[in-house]
């Protein structure tokens, strides 16, 4: 018999489109394309509703000029927490479809940070990639940076500060920011796709772009910048024993590498990730490509991630020295692009990650969560019976 899988995108952020990419190419073709799944496609719409309806399995619905209005066509459905997950679609003739197996799809927030995973941990259900604790850190740059450095991992040095410690100690972390090597790079900590990111080269921008920064976040970070800049990403897939992809080298034409280099300038044929931009192996000689890979191993492994996910880094040109800078717990359209590169077809790489998923779900069955005490007995106050 088919699983009932779910393939949950869209949502409630920045990246709700590129999302959508992500669902479709690959993840639900592939899936289709295994023949072991029924795929239920869970749309969230930009208002937080959800959708469920076999057309949405098509990436076509989403391109449509009358889009809009043909969605507020849709019945919203339910989703029942009961023994399970269970999508209902409510009505006189109303459906109810048990799913087997959950398949996050979202970037950002309310997706990627950890909060789907942690309704999918509710429901108890297998689901696909990094579970709750690693999503949720990885989407945090100061708290990935915070981690992994007490695991002796190198990191671009930084000030951290909120918006709040902003407001009341500008001075004592203006100070503490003169003394990072100059230029530096101003970012919101919880966001992606370089959204309100500065490099910042005097002092007299300073300010103007950490407000920006703080516009979109409460939590900011300051970092000095890596000149002569190798940028390099590593894919990762596994619970404890992992597989690499190819080290891959975006090359991007501007300061840094924004939101149009990644999403939009690779073309329609891109299909979400910019693979005609990237160098794939990235062309960097063997000891380098070794410390990347050994520490593209740990970053996840001192993260907790499971599943999927890729580590991005930094090296000085000049020195080779090798910054982990952040980690992506749902790289856009899984990378795969990048995992054929290196023999892994779409569908062997959903396939590979529901078993991953199911691995997962297995052996956390194998953790009591429950305790049994007197301690209710015991507790004061009035007894209502007797
Ligand atoms: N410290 C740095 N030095 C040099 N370039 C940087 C630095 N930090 C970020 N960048 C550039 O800015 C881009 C976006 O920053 P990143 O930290 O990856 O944020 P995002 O979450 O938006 O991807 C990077 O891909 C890189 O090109
Ligand atoms: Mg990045």
């Amino acid at each position: 018999m088919k699983r009932n899988i779910a393939v949950i995108f869209g949502g409630r952020s920045a990246e709700h489109d590129v999302s959508i990419i992500t669902a479709h190419t690959p993840i639900i073709q592939s899936l289709l394309a295994t023949g072991m799944f029924d795929v239920w496609p869970i749309y969230i719409a930009k208002d937080g509703s959800w959708y469920s309806d076999q057309v949405m399995n098509d990436i076509s619905y989403f391109k449509q000029e009358n889009f809009e209005a043909n969605l507020s066509k849709q019945k919203k459905v339910q989703i029942l927490f009961d023994k399970g997950l269970k999508i209902i679609w409510p009505g006189i003739r109303s459906r109810i479809v048990q799913i087997d197996m959950a398949f996050p799809a979202m970037h950002g927030t309310f997706g990627e940070d950890g909060s789907l995973m942690g309704l999918l941990r509710m429901a108890d259900i297998p689901f696909v990639g990094c579970d709750l604790f690693a999503s949720a850190v990885a989407m945090d740059k100061v708290l990935t940076k915070q981690i992994i450095s007490t695991e002796n991992i190198s990191i671009v040095p930084y000030v951290w500060f909120t918006k709040k410690d902003w407001g009341n100690k500008k001075d004592i972390l203006k100070e503490k920011i003169s003394k990072l090597k100059w230029p530096v790079f101003v970012k919101p900590v919880h966001l992606g796709s370089s959204i309100a990111i500065t490099k910042v080269k005097e002092n007299s921008a300073l300010e103007n772009a950490i407000e920006v920064a703080l516009h979109y976040d409460d939590k900011v970070l300051v970092e000095e910048s890596i000149e002569n800049l190798i940028e390099v990403t590593l894919p990762i897939i596994g619970n404890d024993e992992l597989q690499l992809a190819a080290i891959e080298r975006p090359l991007n034409k501007t300061d840094f590498f924004d939101f149009n280099d990644k999403y939009l300038s690779g073309g329609k044929k891109s299909g979400g990730a910019n693979s005609q931009y990237s160098e794939i192996p990235a062309n960097i000689d063997q000891k380098l490509a070794e410390q990347i890979e050994e520490l593209g191993k740990r970053t996840y492994h001192a993260l907790g991630c499971s599943g999927i996910a890729r580590v991005d880094f930094l090296i000085e040109g000049t020195t080779k020295h090798v910054y982990v800078n952040e980690v992506n717990t749902l790289p856009g359209s899984l990378y795969h692009h990048n995992w054929k590169k290196i023999g892994v077809s779409g569908v062997d790489l959903v396939k590979k990650l529901v078993d991953l998923a199911d691995e997962r779900f297995e052996s956390n069955k194998n953790i009591t969560y429950t305790f049994h005490s007197e301690i209710l007995k015991k507790a004061g106050g009035k007894k209502i019976s007797e």
